[in-house]
């Protein structure tokens, strides 16, 4: 079976929006390195791709505001402002026409959006409070 990996919910990513995140993966060597993903939807399809553009190689989301169009149709980079489509990733205009960001495989498992079979390091860069952490609370009655 695959090791699933969730990096959020579904009903955090709205139709026509994309967000970005920072994973820690490790390399051939073992070692732990930053690795900046999106995830994009249309309708109710989701979409990974890695973070770098493929003209440079610069992370799409260092330009604020100018990551996403306003109508959600594609997304930009702010460097030198190639434009990819927001579910396949195709580069349709800009310094890199014709390339495509490289697409990261996304599974849906019960309202998660999940990575699979990816070698994550440790620090993930979405370590989330556990719940459980907090103390439990005993009430007494007289
Ligand atoms: S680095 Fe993205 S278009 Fe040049």
């Amino acid at each position: 079976m695959s090791d699933l990996f969730a990096i959020c919910s579904t009903y955090e990513i709205d139709d026509g929006d994309a967000r970005g995140f920072v994973l820690a993966r490790l390399d051939e060597s073992g070692a732990s390195r930053p690795w900046p993903i999106l995830v994009t939807r249309r309708s109710n399809a989701f979409y990974g791709f890695e973070n770098a553009c493929p003209h440079k190689g610069v992370r799409l989301d260092t330009v604020p505001g100018e990551f996403l169009d306003e109508e959600g149709n594609f997304l930009s980079c702010g460097v030198h402002h190639a434009r990819f489509d927001l579910d396949t990733g195709h580069c349709f205009i800009g310094p890199c026409q014709g390339q495509a960001l490289t697409p990261v495989k996304l599974v849906i498992d019960d309202g998660d959006i999940c990575l699979v079979d990816v070698n994550l390091a440790e620090e993930d860069g979405l370590d989330i409070d556990d719940p459980d952490a907090f103390p439990e609370v005993m009430i007494i009655s007289d």
